[in-house]
């Protein structure tokens, strides 16, 4: 089969498509003809080797964790899923099995999804069946960005008329935050470069900060000298946060997507609270992200579509280039 393929630690400039064995399912697997897979920063955090002491990676190594796809087979045990079957989600590469202690529940694995055909565990609710009406590259884009805005939303337990200040709001998981906001009828202030305006607008955000034209904080400030009653930060790095947090009311809540993640104890004497927020799959939340992508509360922002042969020019542009909700690479296309 086609894949993408990296044969050692580095920058997306190590990925090439190549020729590799198809993966078979084991115990528990399912295999999984790809027709869709969309990249997240991740990927290439895996990839530059920065988890290599904890996860050593196996070479070749094929990126990828979303996809939507059909499944082709299926090995022992697995009663949940049956060849035929249109399925969409995602799971982490197979070598976090390593790191499984630090996980609640072991992780979801899969060879890697930026390929022909994956493997992956069956029994996660990270995967679930792709309805009909839910195209397989917008089924694609939906899971890490996706369930990372869910969980966003409940860490956050907004209230009606709050205001949110949403910094980095056209990438993929900002491009799901805002519009879920929107819809909780939260009034969001997002972040953005003037030329996404109207893009961010779209999204549900009801005031545009240029990030570019503007000192951000003294910009934030000049809006809400009151502060927002919550920040949710998918792009400015740990060090920023803090000053970041002066945007908030007293007791207002900084909930933080972005990695690497600061420390918490950064924010000891502050007087708003700090999270992480991770986004895991709870058993049925890849339902509800297609029923909302049905009823129109959660648009499915794909800001490029690539073929597989153009797969490592797309994560190039995934780091280098400006890019709008979820870069998705297109099996056959
Ligand atoms: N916690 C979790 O479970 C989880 C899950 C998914 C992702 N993440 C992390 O969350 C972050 C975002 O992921 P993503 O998939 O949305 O990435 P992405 O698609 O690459 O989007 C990143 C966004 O940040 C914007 N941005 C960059 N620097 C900025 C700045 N200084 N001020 C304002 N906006 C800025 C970018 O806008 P421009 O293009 O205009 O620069 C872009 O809109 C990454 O660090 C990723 O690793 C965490």
């Amino acid at each position: 089969m086609k894949a993408v393929v990296a044969r050692d630690y580095g920058s997306p400039e190590v990925l090439a498509v190549a020729e590799v064995p198809v993966p078979l399912p084991g115990p528990g697997q399912i295999q999984v003809r790809t027709a869709a897979a969309a990249l997240n920063p991740a990927d290439l955090r895996s990839l530059s080797g920065v988890l290599a002491g904890l996860a050593p990676l196996r070479f070749p190594h094929i990126p990828g964790s979303d996809f939507a796809g059909r499944v082709t087979a299926i090995g022992a045990g697995v009663d949940r899923f049956a060849v035929g079957d249109e399925v969409f989600g995602t799971a982490l590469p197979r070598e976090t099995v390593q790191m499984a202690s630090m996980f609640a529940a072991p992780p979801s694995l899969t060879t890697g999804t930026v390929a022909e055909y994956a493997v992956l565990e069956a029994d996660t609710p990270a995967l679930a069946l792709r309805p009909a009406a839910l195209a397989a590259d917008r089924a694609a884009a939906l899971p890490i960005a996706g369930l990372t805005a869910l969980a966003v939303l409940r860490a956050g337990r907004f209230q009606p008329g709050e205001s949110v200040l949403v910094v980095g709001a056209t990438g993929g998981v900002g491009s799901a935050v805002v519009p879920l906001l929107a819809a909780a009828k939260v009034h969001v202030v997002a972040t953005a470069g003037a030329a996404d305006e109207a893009y961010v607008r779209g999204l549900g955000s009801a005031e545009v900060i240029d990030r570019h034209a503007a000192d951000l904080v003294a910009e934030a400030v000049r809006r809400r000298p009151d502060g927002f009653d919550a920040l949710v930060n998918t792009a400015l790095p740990g060090s920023r946060l803090v000053d970041a947090g002066r945007l908030l009311r007293p007791g207002g809540r900084l909930l933080n997507v972005a990695f690497p993640s600061p420390d918490p104890g950064d924010f000891d004497g502050c007087d708003f609270t700090f999270e992480t927020v991770y986004g895991g799959a709870r058993l049925g939340d890849l339902d509800e992200l297609a029923a909302r992508a049905a009823d129109g509360t959660l648009p499915v922002s794909i800001g490029r579509r690539y073929r597989l042969e153009e797969a490592p020019r797309a994560y190039r542009d995934l780091v280098r280039e400006h890019t709008r909700g979820k870069l998705v690479v297109v099996m056959g296309a």
